[in-house]
């Protein structure tokens, strides 16, 4: 028997999705739906497992993924269960420690395109990243062409210049410790500036300093009015990233083009970006044309415990 109470027929927060319902007969009463459910939509009626808050279910699957009995229908959790991928299924700690160490930043690109395949191989492994309230809400954006890179950079480099610029101007400023703070002076007066006319001047000699002849740029966007999407998105890139290291893909982040697109409108307008949204991360792809013999170390994490 299955239940569905009257609340079930209420708008689901993702519409399409049909909320999750208890098959009553497999149900064994044990409770797990709901200490897992982070929607609080599971209730227990006469004695009977429900979903009644259907309406603030965010359809995340942990109900359904986790029911020990399979008595939970949810359309966002798989059926096959995920032991039947077998024992070796899922990377080491070691491996997947040494992922995260192989994984570099990559600006030299074979002068190949990125087949579209490898492109969608790659925006899976952001697809299945966690995001706040499992809004899902990333907004991809992936330039390929040529002749739209080039405008780009042609619109970039000169916006990248002038932000530099301002800061820089504002970084003499007598108050600029109070406005900017010290350590922002200090970082502007001898490293970003001094290294914004090394690019300038590399850049004019027809080095591409920006994009590195990337044949693939990705950013990343969402709502600016939730707090939690500037994560999401940056989470959801660096799988990207990982996911690329592993077929042979290298990326670079890229701060100057997520800056420029947040700050100068006409960037913001050639990518289409609402202001309701932000671009909270970008990067550059191709073919890695680099190999890393040696892994790098890293400073000791910076961990306060309580
Ligand atoms: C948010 C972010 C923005 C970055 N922006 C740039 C950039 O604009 N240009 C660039 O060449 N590298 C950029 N990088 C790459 C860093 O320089 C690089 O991650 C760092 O030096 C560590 O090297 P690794 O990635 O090889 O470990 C960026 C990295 C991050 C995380």
């Amino acid at each position: 028997m299955t239940t569905r109470p009257a609340s079930q027929q209420m708008k689901s927060t993702f519409p399409g999705s049909p909320p999750p319902r208890v098959i009553q007969r497999k149900c064994t009463r044990c409770g797990l739906c709901l200490t897992v459910c982070p929607a609080n939509v599971f209730e227990i009626h006469n004695k009977r497992i429900a979903a009644v808050k259907t309406q603030y279910c965010i359809q995340c699957g942990h109900c359904g993924s986790m029911c020990p009995s399979n008595a939970i229908v949810v359309s966002s959790a798989e059926t096959k269960k995920l032991s039947a991928l077998g024992p070796d299924a899922l990377p080491s700690p070691r491996s997947l420690q040494l992922l995260l160490r192989s994984r570099r930043s990559v600006r030299r690109y074979k002068r190949k395109p990125l087949t579209k395949k490898d492109l969608h191989t790659i925006i899976e492994a952001g697809r299945y990243t966690a995001t706040g309230s499992n809004s899902q809400n990333i907004r991809y954006m992936v330039v390929t062409d040529p002749k739209k890179i080039a405008e780009l950079r042609e619109i970039t480099v000169p916006a990248v210049m002038k932000l530099f610029a301002t800061a820089a101007k504002t970084a003499s400023l007598p108050f600029a410790s109070y406005l900017l703070g010290d350590a922002l002076v200090d970082k502007l007066k001898n490293q970003y500036g001094p290294g914004m006319k090394l690019f300038y001047e590399r850049q004019s000699r027809g080095e591409d300093r920006l994009f590195f002849d990337a044949p693939a740029i990705m950013l990343v966007c969402g709502d600016r009015w939730d707090e939690t999407t500037g994560f999401s998105c940056a989470a959801a890139l660096y799988n990207c990233s990982l996911k690329a290291h592993t077929i042979g893909v290298g990326c670079c982040f890229n701060g100057f083009i997520q800056t420029t697109v947040n700050n100068n409108p006409k960037i913001r307008k050639w990518f289409g970006i609402p202001r309701s949204q932000k671009c909270y991360g970008a990067m550059t792809l191709g073919y890695q044309d680099v190999q890393y013999n040696r892994l790098v170390k890293r400073k000791q994490p910076d961990v306060t415990w309580f």
